[in-house]
């Protein structure tokens, strides 16, 4: 089977880093996305490009990143039970940042092209846990009330051992209180879900872990006002 790759050539690629590392993931995510709504892909990205990516959360001061909160707008709240992790919403404002919003733009495009999910856009934050942190068992998004479609995360941990906890753990669509899979956060390791049919949560951390979470959304624009992220 020949398949031309989406990513082949990739235009919106600054600083010539190549966008999906190789087309096994790729493919890989659309069938398990196809078949069971969420995907682990190792190596999903180039290394360099996970590298720099790695370099940029690592410089972040923690003065610049913001205590999570739980719920959207004017519904924010800390919650310090719920969650515990530190974030910055990534804008295009550096040159990796742009570089990475495109990448998983162009991941939009491909994915949209082959499964058809509508998806609009993609907001992403990098996330801090710092030891001892973790964000209990959640849904991204609740049936009906949300746009965010499908959730991304891509880990950013050099030499993460059995013993440094911080796992996600997915659980059953159907039956919510059944753990399907149990995650460390290795470098370069992305995983990506359904975020209205999944259960997870992270695991209390047993050292400073690094990711970015993102989430693709379709529009819900209503009476010609853009639905704001965040
Ligand atoms: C989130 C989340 C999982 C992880 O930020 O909503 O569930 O493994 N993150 O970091
Ligand atoms: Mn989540």
């Amino acid at each position: 089977m020949s398949i031309e790759a989406p990513f082949a050539g990739n235009p919106y690629i600054e600083n010539s880093i190549p966008v999906f590392s190789r087309e096994t993931p790729f493919y890989n995510l659309l069938n398990d996305l196809q078949t069971k709504g969420w995907s682990i892909q190792d190596d999903f990205f180039s290394t360099d490009f996970t590298q720099a990516l790695m370099d940029e959360v690592e410089n972040i001061h923690n003065a610049y990143m913001l205590q999570a909160g739980v719920g959207r707008k004017q519904d924010h709240q800390i919650v310090l039970d719920a969650r515990r992790d530190y974030i910055q919403w990534i804008d295009p404002d550096k040159p990796i940042r742009k570089d990475f919003l495109r990448t998983m733009e162009a991941l939009r495009v491909a994915l949209n092209r082959r499964l058809f999910l509508g998806l609009f856009d993609y907001e992403a934050h990098f996330a801090r846990y710092e030891k001892g942190a973790f964000y209990e068992k959640h849904i991204d998004a609740f049936k009906g009330q949300s746009n965010r479609i499908l959730s991304t995360v891509l880990y950013l941990n050099e030499g993460w051992q059995a013993g440094d906890g911080g796992e996600l753990v997915i659980y059953d669509e159907r039956e919510p209180t059944k753990e399907i899979g149990r995650f460390s956060p290795n470098k370069g390791r992305l995983a990506v879900f359904l975020s209205e049919c999944f259960y997870h949560e992270v695991v209390v951390a047993k050292r400073t872990r690094h990711s970015i979470a993102g989430w693709f959304r379709v529009n819900g624009t209503i009476g010609g006002a853009l639905d704001p992220d965040q």
